[in-house]
């Protein structure tokens, strides 16, 4: 399993790049908004940062076909590196497959069922993003969608890729690679603490002070 960060922080961006461990972004409406950036200075940043698919999505307010391909086909001249994320709906079907036709990757985002996913696949979506973490809010497993659909996928030998997304722990980063997921684009806070272990943290400082018992600073 591959990971992305999913945010549109510029430093945590930069942090996550650094660290070597990502090899893509996704960003959405609400992390937009929440730099208070314009859309394309801010994707532009990111796509000189990383070399790696970076998902920017069609405007909130688009809700028509035609609307989302004229705007999925500026978001795809930004850089080569673009994925136009588009929502799960009829109309959102619609430009996914035009766009597809035209050689621009989507990824077709707030999936919440496997029929979904699979309409998603064969309109021609690059990418399909399930929401684990907002199932897991309603009282529903969102771990077995990740599941369901990997295995049908597998099962049709259908080649769109599945980026698990509303990743909130790092236990939710476990599972996605145990189901199957492609991708987990995951949060930088939750990179962090998938780096941590309180027994890592033992061991340096043992280490440290043996090492400095004998030899000093
Ligand atoms: C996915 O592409 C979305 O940007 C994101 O993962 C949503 O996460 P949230 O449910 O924590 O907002």
């Amino acid at each position: 399993m591959k990971f992305f960060v999913d945010t549109a922080k510029v430093e945590d961006i930069k942090k996550a790049n650094d660290m070597g461990v990502i090899c893509g972004v996704t960003t959405n409406p609400s992390l937009i908004a929440k730099e208070g950036r314009d859309f394309k200075e801010v994707i532009t940043e990111i796509a000189s940062i990383v070399d790696g698919p970076i998902s920017g999505e069609v405007k909130a307010t688009t809700v028509d076909a035609e609307g989302m391909i004229q705007e999925g086909r500026e978001i795809a001249k930004i850089h080569p590196n673009m994925v136009v994320k588009i929502p799960m709906t009829v109309e959102g079907l619609k430009a996914t497959k035009v766009l597809a036709s035209e050689g621009i990757k989507t990824n077709v985002t707030l999936v919440f069922s496997a029929n979904q996913a699979l309409l998603a696949a064969r309109a021609g979506a690059t990418y399909v993003s399930p929401f684990l973490g907002r199932l897991d809010d309603i009282s529903t497993p969102g771990i077995d969608l990740i599941r369901t659909i990997a295995e049908i996928f597998e099962v049709h030998g259908i080649e769109t890729e599945i980026i698990a997304a509303s990743v909130r722990n790092p236990i939710h980063v476990t599972d996605c690679a145990l189901a199957g997921a492609d991708i987990a684009t995951v949060p930088y806070s939750v990179i962090e603490q998938m780096t941590k272990h309180p027994l890592t943290d033992q061991g340096i400082a043992k280490f440290q002070a043996d090492y400095k018992a004998v030899f000093g600073e």
